[in-house]
């Protein structure tokens, strides 16, 4: 059977569009966010921005009622020309710069600091009506060690041992609305994390209102829900999830969660050519310039021959890339069906944390994106050209 994208088949798009590709599917990101605003029916869900932010798909998830979680002054400038409703969506900065502190005040957005210090540069160039911050409670969890981004040794959030000492400052400053946010991990695949988090969260905040005299208004337990890359993984069961956390949680904030992955990881897929055969290593155009994560993370993605997926493994390959790296490879003794030059692969599960962590490493030109709707295709991001700067 040829791989199909929506309707289209990906051999006839790696021919119009050129290869290598990003593809999305439309309807799959729609499906996933349908999911989860069934699943966390009484939850605000803001987008993280980060896990891609093509214009095109942030204007889809805008236009589903979303807000935006966002990370420096160019995600909310991102968000803000999407169409999504700033006031209402999150800024959570890792070591930000004045520019960011300013861009965000400005805009309105809800600000969440990871450290006291930041509160007071951000207080010299403004009082937000409302703020939050990022406690790291001192456990994570992810899938790669590198996506573990909450327990002590990790540089995100507060230690929670400070949180009193923080919102002490915040309310000595005017400040009127307070949230509390935490993101301890990204691609978690057990369900039980988020009661986990959501109870430990619970225990903070009533520490603070009970110690300060303060009411905390919105709850951020982040994102980090996983999606299936590997066979062996199953899907989250998100709608037991959702409503499981709906249930432990019992404070009358406002919940909040701040998924990126979950929402467009499946939705896309990079078609790539086979380019050269030499012995075991099937050399194809896209390389750890256009999907980073194999060679960051030893991340697993699926790789199928575009024009028959149902084609008999015959023999263990190394998929590889074109760049002057080792780390430059898609799998290692994978099982494939017979490959040759031309052949187009489809790697799969590629929608998050793809095109956004693209680099022009050896010169390579940032791969074009193009959305799949139905029969509809277009192009969604030109192929990155040579401009020569002198
Ligand atoms: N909120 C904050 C503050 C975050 O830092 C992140 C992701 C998210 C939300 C969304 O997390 P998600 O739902 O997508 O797990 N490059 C890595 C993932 C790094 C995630 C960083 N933070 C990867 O390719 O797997």
């Amino acid at each position: 059977m040829e791989l199909k994208i929506g309707n289209i088949s990906a051999v006839e798009l790696a021919k119009t569009y050129g290869t290598p590709i990003y593809v999305y599917d439309k309807q799959i990101i729609i499906k996933r966010i349908q999911q989860l605003k069934q699943a966390f029916a009484n939850t605000k869900i803001s987008y993280a921005v980060k896990a891609n932010a093509n214009p095109k798909l942030l204007k889809i998830i805008a236009q589903e009622g979303l807000s935006a979680d966002c990370t420096n002054r160019i995600e909310i400038k991102q968000a803000q020309d999407a169409g999504f409703d700033i006031k209402e969506s999150i800024y959570t900065g890792v070591n930000p710069s004045d520019k960011d502190l300013k861009k965000a005040l400005e805009s309105g957005i809800i600000i969440n600091l990871d450290d006291i210090s930041i509160l007071k540069r951000l207080l010299k160039y403004g009082k937000p009506k409302a703020i939050s911050f990022r406690i790291n409670p001192g456990f994570g969890k992810g899938k790669f060690p590198s996506i573990v981004v909450g327990g002590y040794g990790t540089k995100f959030g507060m230690n929670k041992d400070l949180t009193r000492e923080a919102y002490k400052l915040a309310k000595e400053a005017g400040i009127e609305k307070f949230g509390i946010h935490m993101m301890t991990g990204s691609c978690v695949l057990h369900g039980d994390y988020f009661i986990e988090l959501t109870n430990a969260i619970q225990e903070i905040v009533k520490n603070i209102e009970d110690s300060l005299g303060i009411g905390i208004s919105f709850v951020d337990i982040g994102g980090g829900f996983g999606v299936p890359y590997e066979p062996h993984e199953k899907p989250l069961d998100i709608e037991q999830i959702g409503s499981q956390v709906e249930k432990v949680y019992t404070h009358d904030a406002q919940l909040m969660i701040e998924p990126g992955r979950f929402i467009v990881a499946e939705s896309g897929t990079v078609l790539t050519t086979v380019t050269t055969i030499k012995n075991k290593y099937v050399g194809v155009d896209a390389g750890m310039s256009t999907i980073l994560r194999p060679a960051l993370y030893g991340a697993y993605h699926p790789i199928v021959l575009a024009n028959n997926t149902e084609a008999e493994y015959v023999h263990e390959a190394h998929i590889v890339g074109p760049i002057c790296e080792s780390t430059d490879f898609f799998a290692k003794n994978r099982a494939m069906p017979k490959i040759k030059e031309g052949d187009v692969l489809a790697i799969q599960v590629t929608g998050a944390y793809g095109f956004c962590m693209c680099s022009s490493y050896n010169g390579v030109l940032r791969p074009a994106e193009v959305l799949v709707d139905g029969n509809q295709h277009k192009l969604i991001r030109e192929r990155e050209t040579l401009q020569w700067k002198s």
